[in-house]
C-alpha cells in the first residue's frame, strides 16, 4: 500500500457557510484545494481509523472526480468502510438516512444544493455527523481552523474505484461498497406512508402528478418511489435524468427557476398536483393547479394533518421553523398544544430538536421541510406527505389550504432577494441597520408601528450554544414583521434577503396576491434598510 504524504499549505478561504464549504467548481480544482479540505475534516474528527464513512453527490460537474480522491485520502486515513452511492449518487436526504441506519461516523455530502452546476457552475462537500445531520458550529468551526493551520495531507496511491458497479472493491486496507442510491430510501419512505392507499389514489385514473426533477438528483429516487412502486402514470416525472450541468438550468425549486413546471401547473388541462426538488434533492415545492403553496403554509399544513399519515399518527412532540420561515406553524402548534421552535436559518439548527424528541416536523421558508426521519430537510418526503394527505382527504391542494386559512388565518409571506450585491455594499446596509436598531422602536410608518427590532440570537435549549448576529427582525405592532439578512450560501458577491410577513384573520381577505398584501412592508423595508440607495438596484432579483 502506497500510502503518500504530500506537502500543502492552508488556504484563507475555507470556512463553511450555511451548509458546507460552496465554491466555483474552478475553485475546488486549483491544486490541493478539496484535498486541504477533505483532510481537515479528518484531522478535526477525533478517530477516523477503524470507522465507515457515507459518500455521495447530487451528479453535478466534478462529483465523481471529488469521490476518487476523496476515497484515497479516507483510506490513507485509516477509514474502514466507505458506502458510496452508485454512480457516485446520493441525495442529501438519502445520505442521511444511510448514516443513520447503519450507524456511521458520518458522512460527506458533494453538493451546491440549488446553485447552478458545471465547469463554470458550483461545487460542495459538506459533513454530516452520525445523527445523519450537517455539522453543528463547533464542528465546522474545527474544520475551519484546520484549514488555516493544515501543512500536509494523506493520499493513498492506487488506481480509480468502478463507481458504476454495485458491490465491494478494496481500496488499500479500505473496503469501498457502492451501494443502490435509492433502496434504503424508499424503505424508509415506505415505513412512514400509506403506501397501499398512495397507490390506489395514484392509479384510480383521477388524479395527475407532475414532478420536476430539474435533471439533478431527485430523479431516480422518484421514478422508483413515485413511478414504479406506486404506479404513477409513466412520464410523470419530468425531467428526471440527473445531468451534470442540470441541462443547464438552475435547479432551484421556486416559481422563477421551476418555470418548466409552473407553466404546465398553470397552464391548460393541468395536473393535480406539482412538485419540484434542488439540486441534491432536499427542497421541494409544492402546487396544486394554478396554485402555489408558500414553503411556510406547507410547513403548517403537514402539522395539522399530521394525523392523517401513519408514521405521524401518534402525534407531533412539537415543531420548528427557522426564524424568517412565516408564523403559521405557530398557529397551528398552539391549537395542537405544542412547542413551535424558532431557530436561526439552516437546517443545522434543527438536529439538537430532533435529536432530543422536542420537534418532531421542521421547515424553512426557503423550500425546505422535513422530519425526525432524517436529519435533513427532505423534498421527496414532503411530495409523499402531501400525497398521502391527498389520498386521505380527497380535495384539491388548493381547497386544503384554504381551508387552513380560514381556520388558522393566513400569514401572507414573501422573501425578496437582491443577489450579486457588492459585499462590502451589502454589509455597510446591514451594519447602518442594526445601528438604527436603538431608534426604530415605536417609530410609525403609515399604519405600521414598530413594535421591536433586534439581532436574532439563539440560545440552543439542549447544548445551551448561543449563536449571535443571524438576521435583522423589524417587528410592528399588528404582528407583521420585515427580516434582513445575508446570505450565507452564495459563491460570488452578497445576496440581501428580504422577508416579508403579515397576517389576516379575515376569510373575506384571504385572496390578495401576496406582492399586493404585502405592498406597504415592502415600501417600509425599503425605508428602514434604505435598499435601493446600498444595492443600486430599484427590484429585487428574485421574489418567492
Ligand atoms: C439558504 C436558505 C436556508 C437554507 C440554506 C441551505 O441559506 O435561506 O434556509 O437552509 O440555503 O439550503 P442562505 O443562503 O439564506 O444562507
Ligand atoms: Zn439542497
Amino acid at each position: 500500500m502506497n500510502i503518500q504524504t504530500i506537502s500543502t499549505q492552508p488556504f484563507t478561504d475555507q470556512k463553511p457557510g450555511t451548509s458546507g464549504l460552496r465554491k466555483q467548481v474552478t475553485a475546488f480544482q486549483k491544486p490541493h484545494y478539496l484535498e486541504n479540505f477533505v483532510q481537515s475534516i479528518f484531522d478535526s474528527l477525533e478517530e477516523v481509523q477503524g470507522q465507515t464513512l457515507v459518500l455521495g453527490g447530487d451528479g453535478r460537474y466534478y462529483n465523481r472526480q471529488a469521490i476518487q480522491i476523496i476515497l484515497k485520502i479516507a483510506a490513507a486515513n485509516g477509514v474502514k468502510r466507505v458506502k458510496v452511492g452508485h454512480q457516485g449518487i446520493l441525495s442529501t436526504p438519502a445520505t442521511s438516512c444511510v448514516i443513520r441506519k447503519y450507524h456511521t461516523l458520518g458522512g460527506i455530502v458533494l453538493s451546491a444544493s440549488h446553485n447552478p452546476g458545471g465547469p463554470e457552475g458550483d461545487f460542495g462537500i459538506k459533513y454530516n455527523i452520525s445523527n445523519g445531520g450537517p455539522a453543528p458550529e463547533k464542528v465546522t468551526e474545527a474544520i475551519y481552523s484546520r484549514s488555516k493551520q493544515i501543512d500536509r495531507y494523506l493520499i493513498l496511491e492506487a488506481p480509480d474505484v468502478d463507481l458504476d458497479r454495485l458491490g465491494e472493491s478494496q481500496l488499500g486496507d479500505m473496503t469501498v461498497e457502492v451501494i443502490d442510491s435509492v433502496a434504503d430510501y424508499a424503505q424508509l419512505m415506505e415505513s412512514l406512508f400509506d403506501f397501499e392507499r398512495i397507490q390506489q389514489f395514484l392509479t384510480s385514473g383521477e388524479f395527475h402528478l407532475c414532478v420536476d426533477a430539474m435533471h439533478a438528483v431527485t430523479g431516480p429516487y422518484a421514478q422508483a418511489i413515485l413511478e414504479q412502486r406506486l404506479g404513477a402514470a409513466a412520464g410523470s416525472v419530468i425531467n428526471g435524468q440527473p445531468l451534470e450541468d442540470f441541462g443547464g438550468g438552475h435547479p432551484d425549486p421556486n416559481l422563477v427557476y421551476a418555470h418548466e413546471l409552473v407553466e404546465i401547473l398553470f397552464g391548460e388541462n393541468p395536473p393535480d398536483f406539482g412538485a419540484a426538488s434542488d439540486g441534491d434533492g432536499d427542497r421541494n415545492m409544492i402546487l396544486g393547479r394554478n396554485f402555489f403553496v408558500t414553503p411556510s403554509d406547507s410547513l403548517a399544513v403537514l402539522a395539522a394533518n399530521a394525523k392523517l399519515v401513519p408514521g405521524y399518527k401518534s402525534g407531533l412532540s412539537g415543531v420548528a421553523r427557522s426564524m424568517p420561515t412565516s408564523q403559521a406553524a405557530d398557529r397551528v402548534a398552539a391549537q395542537l398544544g405544542i412547542e413551535c421552535y424558532e431557530t436561526p436559518t439552516g437546517w443545522k439548527f434543527f438536529g439538537n430538536l430532533l435529536d432530543a424528541d422536542k420537534a418532531t416536523l421542521c421547515g424553512e421558508e426557503s423550500f425546505g421541510t422535513g422530519s425526525n426521519h432524517v436529519r435533513e430537510k427532505d423534498g421527496l418526503w414532503a411530495v409523499l406527505f402531501w400525497l398521502n394527505i391527498l389520498a386521505v382527504r380527497q380535495q384539491s391542494v388548493e381547497e386544503i389550504v384554504r381551508e387552513h386559512w380560514q381556520t388558522y388565518g393566513r400569514n401572507y409571506y414573501s422573501r425578496h432577494d437582491y443577489e450579486g450585491v457588492e459585499s462590502d455594499r451589502a454589509n455597510a446596509l446591514m451594519e447602518e441597520l442594526r445601528a438604527s436598531m436603538p431608534t426604530l422602536s415605536g417609530k410609525q410608518f403609515g399604519a405600521y408601528q414598530v413594535e421591536y427590532s433586534d439581532d436574532f440570537s439563539y440560545s440552543d435549549p439542549v447544548d445551551g450554544s448561543i449563536s449571535q448576529n443571524q438576521g435583522i427582525r423589524v417587528g410592528f405592532t399588528d404582528g407583521s414583521r420585515i427580516v434582513f439578512r445575508l446570505s450565507g450560501t452564495g459563491t460570488q458577491g452578497a445576496t440581501l434577503r428580504v422577508y416579508l410577513e403579515s397576517y389576516e384573520p379575515d376569510a373575506a381577505k384571504h385572496n390578495y396576491d401576496p406582492q399586493e398584501a404585502l405592498a406597504d412592508l415592502i415600501k417600509i423595508a425599503d425605508q428602514v434598510a434604505q435598499i435601493r440607495s446600498y444595492t443600486g438596484m430599484a427590484q429585487p432579483t428574485i421574489i418567492t
